[in-house]
């Protein structure tokens, strides 16, 4: 059974007081309101995650994650988090190749290869992201570039590694933009992530792999993607910074 996740992606929002408040929002409403099987993350920046794990120990189905960690263990990595850092804190995830990191901070597919395997190493659960631009996909292009992504950063992961591997497909062009991929195409990239990674570690493992769609994911359109076959969940942005809007979008399955 593959889990349902519904992760928050706070990007840099938030200062640590409004971060701590949203956090214990976010906790008293999902005890009452989201639907058993349904697991909440939330992804924070790195100078809340030991105040906001403080809040999450009392709750069963809400996790900490981290937005981004280093391939090296440490060392002179200015500015940079490790794995070990990550752990300490109480993090038991870490978003990995977010469009945003690949593009502002020139994330290589080899470099995440790198990072994922540590994370895993460490006992965090990656969540990798994958997508295309809006350029690509016009050329018709996106599922060879999506699979190129998944190619270059999993591929020399065990079967048994991969199967801890969240994935999250955020096309760029629905990032932020209220532009959301439809459900049909959300589906026909998930099911396309799904198969390749059926190729590679077969169709056991695939199955298992949570896929979550995230790309201007809101409440009123979360249900019908979430009733996509291969849409096990979502990575949420704006979103997540409103309680109400967060949990919404978990009761919509
Ligand atoms: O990582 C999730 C994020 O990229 C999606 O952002 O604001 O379109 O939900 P948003």
């Amino acid at each position: 059974m593959r889990r349902k996740i519904i992760a928050g992606n706070w990007k840099m929002n938030k200062t640590l007081s409004e971060g701590l408040a949203l956090a214990s929002e976010v906790v008293n409403i999902a005890q009452d309101e989201v639907p058993s099987g349904v697991s909440l993350v939330l992804c924070t920046p790195a100078i809340h995650l030991s105040q906001v794990a403080a809040i999450l120990k009392s709750a069963d189905r809400v996790f900490l994650g981290a937005q981004n960690m280093s391939e090296h263990e440490s060392g002179a990595y200015t500015g940079d988090i490790s794995a070990d850092m990550i752990k300490s804190v109480g993090a038991g995830y870490v978003i990995l190749g977010h469009s945003e990191r690949r593009e502002y901070h020139h994330e290589t597919n080899a470099q995440l290869a790198a990072r994922v395997k540590l994370a895993l190493n460490k006992g965090l659960t990656p969540i990798f992201c994958c997508g295309e631009s809006l350029a690509t996909r016009e050329a018709g292009e996106h599922v060879g570039f999506v699979n190129n992504q998944l190619k270059e950063s999993l591929y020399e992961l065990s079967a048994e590694e991969m199967s801890k591997v969240v994935i999250a497909y955020e096309p760029i062009w629905a990032i932020g933009t209220g532009v959301t991929a439809s459900s049909d195409q959300a589906q026909e990239m998930h099911q396309s992530i799904r198969a390749s990674l059926a190729g590679q570690f077969g169709e056991q493992v695939a199955g298992q792999v949570s896929i979550l769609y995230g790309g201007s994911m809101k409440p009123d359109n979360a249900a019908e993607l979430l009733a996509q076959p291969d849409v096990d969940g979502g990575l949420i942005g704006g979103a997540s910074l409103k309680a109400r809007d967060f949990i919404q979008i978990a009761k919509s399955y």
